[in-house]
């Protein structure tokens, strides 16, 4: 079977083979294959304009030469037409015969995975994603982080590869002193079984403002995290208690977003690993004292020569490099990584570098072979004024409150839209609709620029968005609610070639796919892979009006229904790795 890139491959083989026959010097020719500007074709070769550089030659009579010799090659003619634009850009254009090829094999999901997992198959990532720190709400800062995650898994997964989800909670540390203290004076405990975070969230808070009013208080919240750190019994069962709560609570907020994770190892679990990372970190001479801290510099590096990655602080305790590099130890021991992917927002920049730095050195020392390590980082939200956005009171917004008032909020435009729906249905479609806004709103901006949360934009039915996505799927199901079952048998056989502009549209549109695939997971940047689900929901509009499906002719009716039939795989199969649920109607 072949997928877009056997095909480019295939061009530049023959190109180059071509070249040779032209009597061009094949090791100083490029024949690489681009995707082309549309208007001319759909795989472009620039290597003649280099070439005929170098030589002072004409290079539209360069690229002449190639073609001449590409004309002869059936391989090559049999799938596309050849030509020269400009100043020597050789083009082909794929005909429509290769097109419906192309669509009959790519018929079902699987075929779409056993393409793909020729990208990531063999490899064992572990992507730590979410990663909150316990005992407090989510708010809306951490869907970033969640919502880019999960896709990211889903796309490796895809792509053949093996994922662990790991929810590296922040679970341990200083805030515990203070929550304890508070806890032990103040619990509300019927709050605290309503609620669990938001009980644990208020303890927190007022054990923080009582140790900053009262140096009594400070002292004996500093107690408590000593017996803590010690592991008094005492202390780790009130930890357990607080620590289990917390996930719970973590965990809802985690099934409305589909999301499950395989492990919740957090910074706690890494506690009793940390003297091996001194230990052995000061044997390979990288980990050195400086003012009673152990800390790591990288000479070679600008900021970092002067600026070190404490690994101990002065008091003795560890910190949060010194779990994450017990962290990147146990997934390469335990998990065998081959790839390690952490993601947070940018502000985490610099622990990043340097953690990947003193990895890779340590790793080298030490024999051990280090998996590929990526910080996939991410920018704020923020609101219409263009500052992180802020509930009424000024406090972050709750990403529970967030979810349900996108339920509500798509409840009422869905009603709008399709106002004769049973409330059930309209209650169901409502969740689905709103939960995928807020993801969708993320996933298609850039993640590495902030964004701004506006309710009227992620809601839209138009523009790039989940409403106009999903709402795009439901019209091409309905289509096929219309049709006899006699009308799908056999659509291969029957289909004629494509011939209307926007036939060939929408299949070219189809076909890149798989490359759109390939860039989003390259650069871990789903929204790459939204944009082209928004481009082909547009080339399926485009057809749609100006092409009638069922029509008289049974050729062109069956292919324009092949036509229809792939682009919802596609769109469904592309939304589902974006984490996002389609819909039958809305
Ligand atoms: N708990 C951290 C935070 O809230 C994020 C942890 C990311 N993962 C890691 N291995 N450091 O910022």
């Amino acid at each position: 079977m072949q997928d877009w890139f056997d095909v480019a491959e295939k061009i530049e083989t023959r190109t180059l083979a071509a070249a040779g026959k032209a009597g061009i010097d094949q090791a100083a020719f490029s024949a690489e294959a681009r995707p082309a500007d549309p208007r001319f074709g759909d795989v472009q070769v620039n290597g003649a304009l280099p070439y005929a550089k170098r030589l002072k030659a004409n290079p539209r009579e360069i690229a002449q030469k190639i073609v001449d010799e590409l004309a002869k090659d059936e391989a090559v003619t049999d799938v596309a037409e050849l030509s020269i634009a400009g100043p020597g850009f050789i083009n082909f254009r794929f005909k429509p015969s290769f097109y419906l090829d192309w669509l009959n094999d790519f018929s079902t999901e699987s075929v779409y995975r056993e393409a793909a997992a020729k990208l990531y198959a063999g490899e064992r990532v572990v992507v730590d994603y979410g990663s909150p720190n316990t005992a407090k709400q989510m708010h809306v800062g951490h869907i970033r982080s969640i919502v880019i995650g999960e896709a990211i898994c889903r796309l490796l997964e895809f792509c053949g590869a093996d994922v662990t989800r790991d929810n590296h909670i922040g679970d341990w540390g200083t805030p515990y002193g203070k929550l304890f203290y508070a806890y032990k004076r103040h619990l509300d405990p019927d709050a605290l079984k309503a609620d669990p975070l938001g009980e644990l969230e208020r303890l927190y808070k007022l054990g923080s403002q009582l140790a900053s009013d009262d140096k009594a208080v400070l002292e004996e919240s500093r107690q408590e995290l000593v017996q803590l750190q010690d592991g008094k019994p005492e202390s780790m069962k009130l930890w357990e208690t607080v620590n289990q709560l917390s996930i719970q609570g973590l965990k809802e907020v985690y099934d409305q977003l589909d999301v499950t994770y395989d492990c919740y190892l957090g910074e706690s679990f890494y506690r009793d690993r940390v003297d091996l990372v001194y230990k052995e970190l000061e044997e390979c001479q990288l980990a050195e004292e400086s003012n009673g801290a152990l800390v790591v510099f990288h000479p070679e590096h600008k900021r970092y020569a002067e600026q070190p990655f404490i690994i101990r602080k002065s008091d003795g305790a560890s910190n949060y490099a010194t779990t994450d590099l017990a962290t990147m130890l146990y997934r390469h021991e335990h998990f065998k990584a081959t790839r390690i992917i952490i993601v947070t927002d940018d502000r985490q920049k610099d622990h990043f570098e340097q953690l990947d730095l003193t990895t890779a050195k340590w790793f080298e020392k030490t024999g051990r072979t280090r998996p590929a390590f990526d910080h996939v980082m991410f920018g704020k939200i923020n609101g219409d004024d263009g500052k992180p956005i802020k509930s009424r009171s000024g406090d972050p917004i709750r990403l529970k409150d967030l979810i349900s008032e996108a339920i509500e909020r798509a409840h009422t435009v869905v009603k709008e839209k399709n106002s004769d729906l049973p409330e059930e249905e309209l209650q169901l479609i409502a969740e689905t609709v709103g939960i995928s806004s807020i993801k969708y709103a993320d996933l298609s901006s850039n993640r590495t620029s902030d964004y701004v949360f506006s309710w009227e934009k992620l809601l839209s039915f138009e523009g790039n968005t989940a409403p106009y996505l999903l709402y795009a799927a439901t019209r091409i199901q309905s289509i096929f609610r219309k049709l006899d079952p006699s009308d799908l048998e056999n659509l291969e056989a029957r289909a004629s070639v494509f011939e209307t502009g926007e036939e060939i549209a929408l299949a070219r549109k189809i076909v890149e796919f798989v490359g759109a695939l390939q860039i989003t997971i390259d650069t871990l940047r789903p929204h790459m892979l939204s944009g082209y689900l928004y481009e082909l929901a547009g080339a399926f509009s485009g057809f749609y009006a100006a092409n009638k499906v069922i029509v008289e002719d049974d050729g062109q009716k069956a292919r324009r229904l092949i036509l229809c039939q792939r682009a919802l795989l596609a769109l469904k199969i592309g939304l589902s790795l974006l984490g996002i649920k389609t819909l039958e109607r809305m």
